[in-house]
């Protein structure tokens, strides 16, 4: 079954769009068939993958402003079994519209509910606020994949705000699960990673095993519009995108095993 996962945290920086492309990569090379989802105006992973909307014959703004369906809009093996629905600058312009609309918040779920059963996995990599594409993204999602910078004092409270806005979500019936917050620009010497790591459990959220350290490469792989994980495969940095991605699909056996127990 296919699993939706939304990558947010309101915080610019702490690593959304790093961490769903090269999250992707490590997917796809292990034989999961992945599909990106760029609903972010400023349009990073598209970059990452070295693409631009220019580049595109469609964009995830012509599957929200109607004039095209998902299926077509998508591009497909951008690397090896990952499609991308690329990011557009226009997205800004599409988030002020949405606002009058009716059904706002579910536009992105109907639209990737004809393509997503063709996936494994489907990441959506989400703006950098709580505002309605990002909502849009949680409630296509089945989970939240949360991206915490161990280098930015304030991500704790970032990480509680945002833990309690998907708790409203919730209070609202929409179902969306925290898939886990992920450890991104560790460097286990600093003092910050250290308060932090110490302060994350009691937010009494999934704090995930695998952890990706603090790489300079990630920053000269944007650059160039080459993945880390595909630019520098025996790295440490793609060592721990394969532990992250063997670790969420472990998650979701196990929580097959517990819903099925609890049948
Ligand atoms: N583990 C890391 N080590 C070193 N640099 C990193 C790491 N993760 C991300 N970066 C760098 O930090 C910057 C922000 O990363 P990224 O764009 O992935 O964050 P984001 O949360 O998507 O940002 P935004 O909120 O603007 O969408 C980029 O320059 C990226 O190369
Ligand atoms: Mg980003």
């Amino acid at each position: 079954m296919t699993r939706v996962i939304a990558v947010a945290n309101q915080k610019g920086g702490a690593g959304k769009s790093t961490v769903t492309v090269n999250l992707a990569v490590a997917l796809g090379q292990a034989g999961r068939s992945t599909l990106v989802v760029d609903i972010d105006p400023q349009f990073d992973s598209t970059a990452m993958f070295g693409l631009s909307p220019e580049s595109a014959t469609g964009t995830i703004a012509d599957v929200f402003l109607g004039e095209s369906e998902a299926g077509e809009a998508l591009m497909t093996s951008v690397t090896e079994n990952v499609d991308l629905l690329v990011g557009d600058g226009r997205m800004a312009d599409v988030e002020l519209t949405l606002v009058s609309q009716v059904r706002r918040e579910e536009f992105l779920a109907e639209a990737l509910r004809e393509v997503q059963g063709d996936y494994d996995l489907v990441l959506i990599d989400c703006p950098p606020n709580l505002g309605l594409l990002t909502v849009n993204g949680f409630l296509a999602a089945d989970e939240v994949l949360v991206p915490i910078s161990m280098v930015d004092r304030n991500a704790y409270k970032g990480a509680a705000t945002l833990l309690s806005t998907l708790q409203t979500l919730r209070r609202r019936r929409v179902s969306v699960e925290t898939l886990g917050l992920l450890r991104n620009n560790v460097d286990e010497r600093r003092n910050t990673y250290q308060t932090l790591n110490e302060a994350l459990p009691a937010l009494d959220a999934p704090l995930l095993d695998a952890q990706i350290p603090m790489r300079a490469g990630f920053h000269d792989a944007t650059t160039e519009g080459i993945p880390l994980v595909v630019r520098k495969p025996d790295g440490r940095a793609a060592q721990a995108f394969r532990e992250l991605a063997a670790e969420i699909q472990a998650r979701s056996a196990t929580h097959t095993t517990t819903l099925a127990e609890a049948a």
